[in-house]
This record gives C-alpha cells, structure tokens and sequence, in this order.
C-alpha cells in the first residue's frame, strides 16, 4: 500500500522530522581512502587523469594519512609502485618496499588507522599482468593461475607481517582466497581478513588507474580473468566460490554502473559487502566537475549514497577525502 506523498512531504518540512525519518546517510567511517605508494622521497606527483589524486613516497603518504586521519578517515586502501618490475613481480613481496614500510610507519604512529592492502602483481609486473605468464598454443602466451597463487600468497604474508588488517586479492586467479587463507593462518595471522575483489567485472573504467599505478598490459588484455559485464549471473557464483574459500569481505567492483549487482550480492549473502568507486568514475566526476557541468559536492554525495542504498556496507573512494569534509 503506498503512503500518500502528500503526507510525507508534510512531514518533511519539519527539519527535525525529516532527519528522524531519512534513512542512514552515508558516514566517514564507511569510507576506504587509496593511496598509491612509491619508491623515494618527497614525491607528491599528481595523477594527470586523476586531478588531486597523488602519487607519493613513504614520507608524504604519512603525511596526508596523517591528514586524513584528522578528518576522520578510519581505513586506507594502499597500492605499491615499484621502482624495479620483471616477470614474475618480486617487489610485492618484498618486505622493505614502499608499501610494506608504509605499513609499519602507520601502524606505528596511527595504529588504529585500519590498513587495507592491494595484493596484486600487475603494479609490479613489466607486462602488467595480474599474474606469471606462461607460453601458450600458438606462441601467445596467458597467465599461470597455479604458478601465480603462490606468488599472491607470498605478498600477502609480506603485508601481514608488516602489520596490514586486511589484505584485498585483486587478481582474480581462481584459488587465490584459499592460497592466502592458509599461508597466512600458517603463517601464524588468523586475524588477518580478507576482502576479495570477488565481482570485479572488466572494465574501461579503471583506465586512470593503470596510467596511475604504470599497469597497463603491454599486450592483450585482463578478460580472460575479469568477469564479462554482459554475464551478471556469473557475479553470485564467484562470490560465493570466494566466501567458501575464507573471504571475510566481498567487494564488487566498478560501483556506480553496478548497482544492480551489489544489490544483489546484498540479498544473496550475509558477508559484509564493499563497492569500490574507481578511477574512471573518480575521473569522469571530476572532469565534469571542472568544466562546470556538475555541481562537483552534489554528484559525489548522491553518487555515493547510491552505492550504499544498493547495499553496500563499505565504500572505496578517491573522493573519501572530500566527502569527510563534506559529511
Ligand atoms: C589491480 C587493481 C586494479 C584496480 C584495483 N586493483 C586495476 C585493474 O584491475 O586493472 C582498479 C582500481 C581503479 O580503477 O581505481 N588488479
Ligand atoms: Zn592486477
């Protein structure tokens, strides 16, 4: 039975009511900040496709980690980008990186920022894929799911033992939620969680992001690992695959254009769901915004709440500084 709209826009005039009776706004503390980390020193490099987006060195993250924690910024998600890449991306693992001394810097002086860590090879890899190749049919060549896994896990242990909350497998290599439950719970981190990129659909729209983090594929491209937008149904089958495995989080990613997804994933399953708003939808916000053809504070704030009325509990946003301002 539908309630007359003329009675609720009585009610609505009166502010205190129309606080009372509004759902739950979006909060700071449901906002995941990502910070890209290199090599060096005072680097503060802003991303030419992601204006106000910045690479930085271990020194300058703290800083704005630090800043953002004053806002109200309860959780980080960190992206590592290595100095030196080769095949097989042995810099992920590598215990005194960008990424791992972050961690410590944080954990040491903000210990109750919750850190979340990207645990992937394409940032550290020199053809950009998210895994090892191996010679295929043909002279191609594709990615070594098998071979990869222990690769992932490897980078995993590396980020726990420097402190990491959550680790946050992005590569899509069937498996790598098991692989890295049991290297880290025999690695002695059973309060380690992960949050799988369990519905990462391929996309155009993390174009910005591999001009961010230097990760474009230097040939063909991640299809064959990402799931196809065209297949939705394909979304509740990896993420259950995922939470049999050990996932603690799901995430689905991109956010806005999925709406429908994350709902879904919200009705099927109980797990704590998170939405990642990523670079594209950053950078195609912000351009608008820039040419005045967006009222900039508007379009994040109801682009964002939308992700969390379809159901997401966390949110992963290039505009989480903007929006603990603005909340
Ligand atoms: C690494 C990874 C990517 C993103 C997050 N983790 C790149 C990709 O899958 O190609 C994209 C994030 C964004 O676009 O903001 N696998
Ligand atoms: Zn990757």
């Amino acid at each position: 039975m539908s309630f007359p709209q003329t009675r609720l826009r009585r009610l609505r005039q009166n502010a205190t009511l129309r606080d009372m009776l509004g759902s739950s706004p979006l909060r700071r503390e449901e906002l995941i900040a990502p910070l890209f980390v290199r090599e060096g020193q005072a680097i503060h490099d802003e991303i030419p496709s992601m204006p106000g987006v910045y690479q930085h060195s271990v020194d300058t993250a703290m800083e704005t980690v630090r800043q953002w924690s004053d806002l109200g910024i309860v959780a980080v998600l960190l992206f590592g980008i290595p100095d030196r890449k080769d095949a097989v991306g042995s810099e992920a693992w590598n215990d005194r990186a960008a990424v791992q001394r972050l961690i410590r810097e944080i954990k040491k002086s903000l210990p109750n920022m919750l850190v979340v860590t990207d645990v992937c090879l394409c940032e550290y890899t020199e053809h950009g894929h998210c895994g090892v190749l191996r010679a295929a049919s043909g002279g191609r060549q594709d990615v070594d799911n098998d071979a990869t896994l222990e690769l992932l896990a490897k980078t995993a242990l590396s980020h726990a033992s420097a402190g990491a909350d959550i680790v946050a497998p992005s590569a899509m290599m069937d498996g790598q939620i098991q692989a890295i439950r049991s290297a880290l719970d025999g690695g002695d981190f059973q309060a380690t969680a992960i949050m799988s990129y369990a519905v990462k659909f391929a996309s155009c729209l993390y174009g910005p992001f591999r001009d961010a983090a230097g990760s474009t594929p230097q040939f063909g491209d991640l299809r064959s690992y990402q799931m196809d937008f065209r297949s939705p149904r394909q979304a509740a089958q990896e993420a259950a695959a995922d939470l049999a495995e050990g996932a603690d989080i799901l995430m689905v990613k991109p956010a806005g254009a999925y709406l429908d997804i994350i709902a879904d994933i919200r009705r099927r399953f109980d797990a704590p769901l998170a939405a990642y708003q990523v670079s594209g939808e950053y950078s195609a916000i912000r351009a608008a915004a820039s040419l005045g053809y967006l009222d900039e504070r508007r379009a994040v704030i109801e682009l964002t709440s939308a992700i969390k009325r379809a159901g997401a509990d966390l949110i992963i946003t290039y505009f989480a500084q903007q929006l603990a301002q603005w909340l």
